[in-house]
This record gives structure tokens, sequence and C-alpha cells, in this order.
């Protein structure tokens, strides 16, 4: 049987969306693969407010991230972390020999504007790294306000983890001053994973030109330029990604609306959130609570492993915690095509097997 998807990626793919990774293939250095790569980009555009150039990777989100903090990185990076995936930003910087200091916020809080402004005062760095939700703590950061520190400093540019929101909640590249906003495919786009994108602002470009050293398969200036030139990519990229990105994001922008998007999941994290408050506590303190994926104390302290077990005989799966919190939480999403109703009889499962009041 089929288990519906509640974790935080992969999610749920509608049919026709999952048939159209079956398109018959085109060559890669055809017109057919600059019209859908421009096509492509001429959406994400509009999905992420911003008229930077957009860049696809045949590599799950972490790739764009290695990219992102290698070849942007010229002197020193500062890494703010909310949860595990922040932390891998800082992984990533010490294995490709990049200076980066990390500024970990206390758990279930979110990184601030004025821990940013702190660290930006001290002259050191020319990268700020921030995780717009934490899928692991299920925090939300204030993107927008950070983005009005990091704009008072010149040199200093901005990288933003959207892997786990892109699609589920509005991010305004351009207004909000990100350089680089990453995201993957098989969260709140709700395609299957194998492609991640990004887009990149012409100052983050011209930085990296700076750079010797930055990496062969993902170096940003390199995929920028045959962009820019072709509408293609220097490598194969996974074409059939590609088509069905290019048909979903016509399902998100003109079917459903990118507004009514962003609000059904806005909805479904009230509905989920009531339900764990009442039942239990929420990980992430209330101004920073994330919309698409929620981190769940497990007050009762009840079996995770023997619930997941019953849910999934009646055809649900939701994650345990992530990381330092694998124990003590639990998470449940609410990505991509998500509905109410598929969550109310979730959340009525778990009433039933935990035997929890009504
Ligand atoms: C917030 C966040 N960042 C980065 C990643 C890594 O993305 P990927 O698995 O696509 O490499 C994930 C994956 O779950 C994530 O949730």
């Amino acid at each position: 049987m089929h288990k519906k998807l509640f974790i935080p990626g992969p999610v749920e793919v509608a049919p026709d969306v999952l048939a159209k990774m079956a398109t018959p293939m085109v060559g890669h250095r055809s017109q057919d693969a600059t019209a859908l790569q421009k096509s492509i980009s001429e959406k994400l555009q509009k999905l992420m407010f911003t008229e930077n150039t957009i860049l696809l990777s045949t590599s799950s989100g972490t790739g764009l991230m290695e990219a992102a903090i290698r070849c942007c990185t010229r002197k020193r990076a500062a890494v703010f972390s909310v949860g595990s995936f922040g932390d891998r930003w800082y992984e990533i910087a010490k294995f490709n020999n990049i200076e980066a200091d990390k500024f970990s916020s206390e758990p279930g809080q979110p990184t601030t504007p004025e821990m940013v402004e702190e660290a930006l005062k001290t002259g050191k760095y020319d990268v700020v790294t921030v995780q717009h939700n934490e899928t692991s703590s299920g925090i939300m950061n204030p993107v927008q306000a950070i983005g009005e520190v990091v704009k008072k400093y010149d040199d200093v540019l901005f990288l933003v983890d959207a892997v786990s929101s892109l699609g589920g909640a509005k991010i305004e590249v351009d207004a909000w001053g990100i350089d680089i906003c990453i995201t993957s495919t098989q969260k709140c786009l709700g395609l299957p994973p194998g492609l991640s994108l990004c887009s990149i602002s012409d100052r983050a470009y011209e930085a990296a030109k700076q750079k010797e050293f930055r990496g062969f398969y993902l170096d940003l200036v390199k995929l920028y330029d045959r962009v820019k030139k072709s509408h293609q990519y220097p490598s194969t990229p996974s074409l059939s990604h590609m088509f069905a990105l290019d048909y979903q994001l016509d399902r998100i922008i003109n079917e459903e609306g990118i507004e009514n998007r962003f609000d059904r999941h806005t909805k479904l994290a009230n509905i989920l959130r009531a339900w764990a408050e009442k039942h239990f506590s929420l990980f992430a303190a209330p101004e920073c609570r994330s919309n698409t994926v929620t981190c769940i104390n497990n007050t009762i302290n009840f079996d995770f492993a023997d619930l997941n077990k019953k849910l999934a005989e009646r055809g649900f799966t939701i994650s345990n915690g992530y990381g330092k919190f694998k124990d003590i939480t639990f998470r449940i999403a609410t990505m991509a095509e998500c509905k109410e109703k598929d969550l109310l009889e979730l959340l009525g499962a778990i009433d039933d097997i935990l035997g929890l009041e009504i």
C-alpha cells in the first residue's frame, strides 16, 4: 500500500506531474532544451519575485549550497544556524577549506537581525548564510528583516537556504536582497528528488569570478555563463525533471495561483499547530514557526516507531525528530499538494492510535 507522505520531503507528487517525468527525451543541446530552460526560468522568476538569473543543477539542494558558499566566500562566511541544515553550511565550508564561523541560536529560537548585525559590524565577513526554513526544528527565520541588515554592507553576499519552503511560502528575493536563494525539487515544489535550483544576482556572479578555485561541476560562474549564452548547461541536465518542473510551475502559477498556494500552506500549518498545542507543545518559538513543517515536542513520551508503524497500516507516514532532537520531537510536513482533508485524516488517525482526547 502506498503511504501518504507527511515527511518533510520527498513529498506526494501529483500523478500528472509524475507522468511528465516520462516525457520522451530531446537532445540537451537542442532548441527544445533551450526553450525548456527559458520557460522554467521565467516561471521561477515569478514564483521567487526576482529578475535574477535562474540556474538549475542536477544535484540535490546540498550541491547548490556547496556551490554557493564555495564560489562566493572570498574572505570569510558567517553561517547562522537554527538546526541541522544550518550546521550543514558550516560543514560544507570546512570540507572545502573555506574560512567560516557559525552563529547558533538557542534551541527553538530564530536567527535575528541583531545577531547578523553584530557579526557584520566586525568587518570580517563577505558572506552570510541563513536558513529561510529550518526543516530539523520547524523554524522559519525573519529573512526579510535580516536582508535589511545585510543590505547595509556593500561587499557582503546574502545566501539563503529555502530548500524546504520555496513554493510553499512567499520569498521576495529581490525586495529582500537575497543574492542566492536555493531550493530542491522534492519539497514544496512537489516534484521527485534529483534537481535543485537557485536564483543568483549579478553581484554574486561578479564576486564568484574573483575566486580562483570554484570547483568544476558546481562552478556557478560556468553555469551562469552557459545559461546566459544559450539557456543550456555545461553538462547533461535531468531533462525529465525539467519537463515535470515546467509543467508543475504552470499548475502552481496558473491553476492554483501563487498567493493561494501560500495561503493554503498557512491554513494547514495553523490547523496542525492548533492540534499540536492541544496535545503536545511546539518546538519553535511563536514568532518563528514554519508554515511548511511543524516540529512537535513529544511531551507524552509515546513510542514514535510504534506510532509510525501503526500509521503505515492506515496509509500514512510522518517523521521523527532530526539531529540532536531526534528522540524528543517529531515532525509533520504539510508541503506541496497537501490537502486539508488528508491532514485531518492523519491527525484523526494519530488521535485514535495514541488515544488522545478529541
Ligand atoms: C532546510 C534544508 N536544507 C538543505 C537540505 C538538503 O537538501 P537536499 O536533500 O536536497 O540536498 C534539506 C533537506 O532536507 C533541508 O531540509
